[in-house]
Order: C-alpha cells, then structure tokens, then sequence
C-alpha cells in the first residue's frame, strides 16, 4: 500500500513538471483592479445600500456590466447577456423604492435582493438567452422560460445580468466546450476553474458578479469555488431546492443527486441566498436557529483513503490542520480526528449512483435526434471530425462500455456509509473534509487524475449538505480551501462554521490587486 501511495506520488510530480513545462510563465495575465469600490461589497450589503437609497440599483447593475466587459476578454466565463433589460429592470427598481410606503425592513423581507445584479450558467434556463449545454448542435437554442430558481431570485429583486459557461452537457471537471471554448482561472490563467459551474465562480471570484446560481451532481458548485477561491454551498439533496430547467430537467424527475445552490464571494450572503432558492421550502431546514459555535462537536478527516486519488499535498493537509487548530480552541469539546472506511470506494458509488439518474446521456447528446453512438463517435473524434469534446467521449465510453458497478454492493455500501456518518455527526456536528488533493490544476491535467474527484462526488451520494470554504492562497497564488460538512437538513451548522472560517482566516482573496 505504501509502494502504491509513493508510485502515486512520483506518477503526480512528473505530471505536474510536463504541464509546468508547457505553461511558462510567458501565459500571464493579472486581472485589472476594480474601478468602483462597490463592486468589492457582498450582495446583502449592495442590497441594503440601495434599500436605503445611498447608491441606485442602476449604478449598481450599470457597474457590474462595465466590469464584466473588462474582465470577460482574460477570463471567457460570459456567454450571453441581457444587458438592456436589466438596466430597464434596475431603472424600475430605483423607481419602486422612490415611491414605496414599505419600511426598509418590511423591503428586505419581501425582496431581499432588490436591485442586485446576479448570474447564473448556460445549463440552467433562462427566457431569451443561450442554453446550448455547450452542445454544436444547441449552439442557437435560447431558453424559453427562466427556470424555477431564476424565478425565485428575480422574486427577490434580483436582476439576471448574464449566463455563464459550463462543460458540454455539464458533465466534465473542467469548463471547456466547442460552442464557447475554455473558461480561465483568474488567479492563473494556466489553470482550470474546474466544472462544471466554472463560468460562474470565475467571473464572481473577479467581482463580475456579487451572486451566482450553482447546480452541483458531483461538486458542480464546490469544486469551481475551491479552484477560485470563493465560497459555495451545496445544500442537503432532496428536492429542497426546485430542479426545473435545470439541465433541461422539468422538475418531476424523481430521485436525483443533483441540486441547486448558492456560488459567491462572502460567507455572509450564503443564508439569505439559500432561503430565496428553497422557496416554499425553506421551513425544511432551520436557517434561523441561532447556534453557538461552542457547542458544535467538530469532526475531520485528512484524506478519503482511496488509493487510486492523489495524497493530499502539503498545503492543503496545512489548511485542514489549521481550521482544527481554530477549533480546537473554540468548541467546548475536543477536536475528534474520524475515519469512515468506505469514505475509500467514493468514485464508485458516485459512478454507480450516476447510472440511477433521470437521464440517458446517448440520447441527451444527440438532443432530440435519437442516440450518439460511442462506436461511431469515438473513430470520428481520433480523425478531428466529432462536434464532442474528448471528456464527453470519455463518458460516454465508461458509460457505455467499461463494466458497471454492482448495484447491490453501491447501494448497501451507501445506506451504511450514510448512516455511519449520520449518527457521528447527529444534530450539531460538523466534519472538515479536504476539497481536494490539490489546488487549482493545469487545464486538460485532470483527465489523468479522475478518481481525484471522488472528494466532490461522495457527498452528493450521500445526500449530505456541504459548504465550501476558500482559505487563503497558495505559495503559487493559488486559492486553498477545505469543505464544510453537517448531517442532513444541518446547513445551517455548514454555513455558520464558513463564516467562522471566513472572519478567522479571511475568506475569498481578489484575484486582482487592491
Ligand atoms: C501561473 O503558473 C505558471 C506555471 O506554473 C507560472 O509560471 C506563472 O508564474 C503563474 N502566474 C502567476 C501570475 O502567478
Ligand atoms: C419543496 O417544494 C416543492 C414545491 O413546493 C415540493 O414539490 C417538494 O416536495 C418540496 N420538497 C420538500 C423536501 O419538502
């Protein structure tokens, strides 16, 4: 076993040293300082400045377009906009609060958002603007009608500014399509912003946007804000947050892993924007409760002992460590290090458990036209001739071809796991869990890596809600980060111990100088 983690470990630097290689230096590009002190504020800040009439709802919204213009040229997150309207929307905004006889607290109730520009990805529907999936054969289709989520938070004020880029069909750690091309990690554009809501947390993480709507079946939402430095949080699955027009999901599906959240840049907007998304919903979880940080019982866990991921590297083991240290001296019980042995088989679980979704990717990928065919496609892609991009084959070819798990062992494994780390956690515990083996990777590196992604994907099998939390930056500049785990219908326990995190070690650093 130890041979295997150091041949693992050797396999992992001469990777690293080949792609360092071939991104020199000579690929810099610095993100550009912002230009209005606003666009630097959290989203319940801008809301209650413009409540309060101290800045217009259209100098917000007017800012933020100006900044995405700025930024999107380095970073390619932004794929289609709606600009005028939601200047119009931002006008009658200002207009609204001009003339209303609501109190500024009877205001942040009912429209908690008002005037506050906000985004969300190409996968998720919204009236009039591009949803191609990042499929060629999309790459015309504009949504007609805003799904539920976006109708939730325009309900709350508000305004949708853009859609952001994702991976083809939403499926890939990486946010690359051959509709839009390749997203940049605004700390270093040699690297991924990960997927597959990686448009939406690079284009935050450069105060593009102050909040973006996530969906997250495999750490959708997690990884991007691990790689950019901004915080996400993926609540406890179980149709608490709506699903329709979600990757073209009508929200009658039934069972499924995936979810939506919230993606942005302060601890402090996470609540508020958890409560807009859960709707009718929100009496499921207790976001009101008021907890002690004291008498939270922490939990972590340095590695998820799967052998064919990657070690942990250093940094990232330091970042675990000191958020226990943090705690340590905070909770009135000790810090308990806990190992759940099956923690080890979450690639597996998470693939099989991809087999048990609502949708057959052949025929999504064909949209409408019967099947994609791997035995046709796959020759079609080595002769430069498919419109599908190499990690769509790949999934294909190991949904099709490689051998599946066997159902009987993924889902008794998966009912004991649950509940092993259901009952540790019980009602006010809360476990840290690395987010992953390391920071920020080069782009196309991933593809010789996958089982590194287990880190994301076993929480969405374990429908447990988790928040991710950015941690400072790397000796290379790069955001560390660790993930924020509780016991389901607990998020408030996740999203309480993010703001802890944030005020002790500093939360999401700009990618740009200050
Ligand atoms: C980005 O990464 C490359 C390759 O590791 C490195 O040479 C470069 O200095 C980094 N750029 C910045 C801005 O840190
Ligand atoms: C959430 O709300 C929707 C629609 O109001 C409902 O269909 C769904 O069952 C609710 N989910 C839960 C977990 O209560």
């Amino acid at each position: 076993m130890n041979l295997w983690i150091f041949i693992h470990a050797v396999v992992d630097h001469v990777i690293n040293f080949c792609f360092s290689f071939f991104y020199d230096d000579s690929k810099r590009t610095q993100i550009p300082t912002v230009k209005e002190s606003f666009l630097m504020e959290s989203a319940v800040s801008l809301a209650e400045r413009i409540r309060n009439k101290e800045v217009s709802a259209e100098v917000v919204v007017q800012g933020f377009i100006d900044r995405i213009r700025e930024v999107n040229p380095l970073i390619n997150s932004v794929v289609d906009e709606r600009y005028e309207q939601a200047l119009r929307e931002a006008r009658d905004a200002d207009d609204f609060l001009a003339c209303t006889t609501l109190s500024a607290a009877e205001l942040k109730l009912q429209k908690p958002f008002l005037g506050v520009p906000f985004t969300t990805k190409d996968s998720t529907a919204v009236k009039g603007l591009r949803h191609t999936l990042g499929l060629i054969s999309r790459r015309n289709i504009k949504g007609v009608e805003d799904a539920d989520v976006v109708v939730l938070l325009k309900k709350a004020g508000g305004i949708l500014v853009a859609v952001t880029n994702i991976p083809e069909y939403n499926l890939w750690v990486e946010t690359r399509n051959n509709v839009y091309g390749q997203t940049l990690n605004p700390y270093n554009t040699t690297r991924t912003v990960g997927g597959s809501s990686g448009g939406e947390a690079s284009l935050i993480a450069t105060s593009g946007s102050p909040m973006g709507i996530g969906t997250d079946i495999g750490g959708s939402i997690r990884m991007p804000a691990f790689y950019c430095g901004i915080f996400g949080h993926k609540p406890t699955t179980g149709s608490l947050t709506p699903t329709k027009g979600l990757t073209k999901r009508t929200g009658l599906e039934g069972n499924t892993m995936v979810t939506a959240g919230p993606l942005c840049r302060y601890a402090q907007d996470l609540l508020p924007f958890l409560q807009v998304l859960l709707g009718n919903n929100i009496s499921r979880l207790q976001l009101d409760a008021e907890v002690c940080l004291k008498d939270i019982q922490f939990f972590y866990m340095e590695e998820s002992g799967e052998l064919r991921s990657s070690s942990i590297c250093e940094e990232l083991q330091h970042t675990l460590r000191r958020a226990v240290f943090h705690f340590q001296d905070l909770s009135r019980s000790p810090v308990q290090k806990v190992r759940f042995s099956e923690m080890r088989y979450s690639f597996k679980l998470w693939r099989y458990w991809m087999t048990r979704e609502p949708f057959d990717l052949a025929v999504e990928l064909a949209d409408g036209k019967g099947a994609v065919s791997v035995w046709k496609e796959l020759p079609k892609k080595l002769l430069g001739q498919s419109d599908f991009t190499f990690a769509t084959i790949m999934n294909l070819i190991n949904r099709v071809i490689l051998p599946q798990e066997n159902a009987e062992w993924a889902e008794s494994t998966t009912e004991r796991l649950r509940s092993e780390i259901v009952e540790k956690l019980g009602d006010n515990g809360v476990l840290l869990y690395p987010s992953h083996p390391f920071p920020a990777v080069y782009h196309y590196s991933s593809i010789l890596r996958p089982y590194n992604f287990g880190y994301w994907a076993i929480f969405n099998v374990l429908k447990l809600p988790v928040t991710q939390v950015p941690m400072g930056l790397s000796k290379d500049g790069l955001p560390l980060g660790i993930q924020v785990v509780a016991a389901p219908y607990n998020d408030h326990l996740c999203i309480t111990v993010a703001k802890e995190l944030q005020k002790a070690f500093g939360g999401w650093v700009p990618p740009f100088p200050v």
